[in-house]
């Protein structure tokens, strides 16, 4: 098992496992996935529903992913090193964009949601799950200190963004399904906003 997954581990049990079968079961058609990671979302995608699965990552682990990928036979994956802030696919490419423990990390967030934004089909959903400042005190003020040392040890891992304003600044229109540990992990889905497109 990755340390990635070992380090999870606690979190899953607490509620993100839950998260990611509820959500990532619901990508449907061409699916992009950005931030793959280790690949902890395979367990959840419905192949039936599913006819190809593009994994990206701007890092990455290909032997641990691709080995993991085998394992998972019935799922027509690729995978790409690619950073979401610049992806290589034509525009209105994809049915579903999945990113889950993403966007804390990404350097430009606008820049990457505008791509997302591109290559996502016009009726097309985004299927998500990211850690966000927490809403109540003294824990909101706790995770703001934190961040400048915890972005230095995790790889740029903000803990205090509120993607899910962001979501919504960049023109999506969300449906938060729900939250998990103390409302710091929210999950959701969205379409771009008609007035967006
Ligand atoms: C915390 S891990 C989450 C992995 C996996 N999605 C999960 O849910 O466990 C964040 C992942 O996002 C990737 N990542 C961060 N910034 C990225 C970017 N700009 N473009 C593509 N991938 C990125 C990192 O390399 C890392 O694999």
């Amino acid at each position: 098992m990755a340390i990635y997954d070992l380090f999870m581990e606690p979190l899953e049990r607490r509620g993100l496992r839950r998260l990611r079968k509820k959500l990532v079961f619901k990508a449907r058609g061409k699916v992009l996935e950005i931030g793959a990671g280790t690949g902890l979302n395979l367990d959840y995608y419905d192949s039936k529903k599913v006819s190809s699965l593009v994994m990206i990552d701007r890092d990455l682990n290909s032997r641990a992913l691709e080995k993991k990928i085998k394992e998972y036979g019935n799922l027509n994956t690729a995978l790409k090193e690619e950073n979401v802030m610049s992806l290589s696919f034509p525009s209105e490419s994809f049915d579903t964009v999945v990113f889950t423990l993403v966007f804390c990390t990404v350097a430009d967030v606008e820049k990457g949601l505008k791509e997302i934004k591109r290559v996502l089909k016009k009726e097309g959903t985004i299927i998500f799950i990211e850690h966000v400042r927490p809403e109540t005190e003294p824990l909101g003020s706790a995770f703001d200190t934190l961040t400048p040392l915890w972005k230095k040890l995790a790889r740029g891992c903000h803990l205090n963004r509120d993607t899910e304003k962001t979501l919504k600044n960049m023109g999506f229109d969300l449906i938060l399904e729900d939250k998990s540990i103390k409302n710091i992990f929210i999950g959701g889905r969205g379409k771009i906003k008609k007035t967006a497109l």
